[in-house]
């Protein structure tokens, strides 16, 4: 079985899978229970002037009966005295000394940075992480995401940490900027060890329509909160990777956002990620999550022959280019197999009016008398299955996004005869539009009368 354990910033974690700051982590008997059920390492719950949390704190978008594809919350940081925080790290580091517990700190002045991180290290914490995510409450007094939005002052303050640490100082990053390398750089000046995100995207859930106010509600109003689970996972893969294969970035990245299962984890950890986060999904399904993550990972690696977790961080970086370097000759087109269509001809709609007008059906009409349209074996009649035009198909995805049966669409490469050139390579060839294979034709607009005509269906 595939080596599972990672190693990041000079930490030796048993697995990649960490536990991030928050509810999850917020008291030593709980990290304790994660440990026991596999997680390798736990990011405590971000520890400072401990403040005062509301009720309530959550808000939960459901999306088609799917519970929870989003998560809200306005909590703040540790809201446990210090001195008990502390107490705990020191008794968890005791009891499972080769799990990594890593001190999520968030104070103020340089003073309190000097005494929070002595403290942490005197309990044992393996490494600090930066608290420059949060977007809600702590960013108003000037702190979170205040600092993550400000290089200059994110800079600043990881010097103060290293100044202070002995141990590896993470920074864990917002996603609300405008360029994520910009406060990743800041942090490789400050001289800090690693960078964890993201942390949650400022958001306000809903609205409650019979109090009109906002949600969650807090005796009667709101106010906006950080939001995270399995919806913010592509903009946290995007952060992540787009730091990864920056020149000039070379930390180890702890990547987090929307992870719930391994194949979530090996994507991060494909983009570049040495280590994983997971909040949400502990939330929702409790610990013991990690053990399909550790099964799944391990099996995963096995069967594509890596021996190493660590052979995994970063694999498809290179893959991960500007669009101007996207080959503009290498098509695609869809194949519908019918025999597993079902004709719910949800692709033929998405086609027609979300896409290129380039997916028929062939009329009833035009087949009352062919014999052979009895059906597929899976309930639907020949005639209910549609059929791509190919020559007019861009090949953009749409059909089988929408399809409901898996492998029923397929998006089948076909080769166009010319080689790969991309627009950077044809703009320095001064725009030779001859070295692009021939595209279907967007001026022709097709009617469904057109189309009728074409299946030899009588026109209506
Ligand atoms: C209720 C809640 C409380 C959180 N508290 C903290 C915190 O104290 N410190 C911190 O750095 N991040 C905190 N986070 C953010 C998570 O650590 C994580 O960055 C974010 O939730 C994205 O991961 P996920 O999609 O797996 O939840 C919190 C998240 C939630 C949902
Ligand atoms: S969406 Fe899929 S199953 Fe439905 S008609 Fe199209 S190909 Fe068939
Ligand atoms: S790939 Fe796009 S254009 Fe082609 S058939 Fe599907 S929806 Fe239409």
């Amino acid at each position: 079985m595939a080596d599972l354990s990672v190693r990041m910033c000079g930490i030796e974690s048993p697995n990649p899978f960490w536990l991030a700051s928050g509810p999850p982590t917020n008291c030593g008997d709980q990290v304790m229970r994660a440990f026991d059920a596999g997680w390798g390492g736990a990011v405590w719950k971000t520890l400072g002037q401990p403040i005062v949390n509301v009720y309530s704190r959550y808000g939960g978008l459901d999306v088609g009966g799917t519970k929870l594809v989003g998560l809200n919350n306005i909590e703040l940081i540790t809201d446990r005295p210090l001195a008990v925080n502390f107490r705990e790290i020191a008794e968890v580091k005791k009891r499972y000394p080769k799990n990594v517990v890593v001190a999520s700190l968030m104070v103020e002045t340089k003073e309190e940075w000097r005494d929070i991180i002595a403290r942490a290290e005197d309990a044992g914490a393996d490494a600090h992480e930066l608290n420059f995510g949060c977007p809600h409450g702590m960013c108003e007094r000037g702190m979170g995401s205040a600092v993550g939005q400000e290089p200059a002052v994110l800079e600043k303050i990881t010097s103060w940490a290293k100044e202070f640490a002995t141990k590896p100082v993470l920074v864990k990053l917002t996603p609300a900027v405008r360029d994520i390398t910009e406060p990743g750089m800041a942090a490789v000046r400050g001289g800090a060890d690693g960078v964890s995100l993201i942390n949650t995207i400022k958001s306000l859930m809903g609205v409650d329509l019979d109090r009109m106010a906002p949600m969650p509600l807090v005796g009667g109003k709101s106010t906006n909160g950080g939001y995270c689970g399995p919806a913010v996972k592509p903009i946290a893969l995007f952060l992540v990777g787009a730091l990864a294969r920056e020149p000039g970035f070379r930390l180890p990245i702890s990547g987090i956002g929307g992870i719930a299962n391994w194949r979530d984890a090996a994507e991060f950890m494909a983009l570049g990620a040495s280590t994983v986060q997971v909040c949400t999904a502990a939330m929702h399904h409790g610990y013991k999550i990690v053990e399909d993550m550790i099964e799944g990972l391990a099996a995963f690696l096995d069967e594509k022959g890596m021996r190493s977790a660590q052979e995994l961080v970063g694999r498809a970086v290179p893959n991960f280019v500007d669009w101007g370097a996207l080959d503009l000759n290498s098509r695609v087109i869809a194949r519908i197999d019918p025999a597993t269509c079902i004709g719910c001809q949800l692709c033929y709609v998405a086609c027609w009016d979300g896409a290129h007008q380039c997916i028929d059906l062939k009329p009833a009409d035009a087949l009352l008398d062919d014999k052979s349209a009895g059906g597929n074996g899976h309930g639907a009649p020949r005639w209910r299955v549609p059929v791509v035009r190919e020559e007019d198909c861009i090949g953009c995805n749409l059909c089988s996004l929408v399809c409901p049966v898996p492998g029923c669409i397929t998006m089948a490469e076909t080769p166009t005869g010319k080689p790969p050139v991309s627009w950077d390579e044809l703009v320095a060839k001064g725009g030779d539009l001859t070295l692009l294979a021939p595209r279907p034709d967007s001026a022709v607009v097709h009617t469904k009368e057109e189309m009728r005509a074409k299946l030899g269906a009588p026109a209506r």
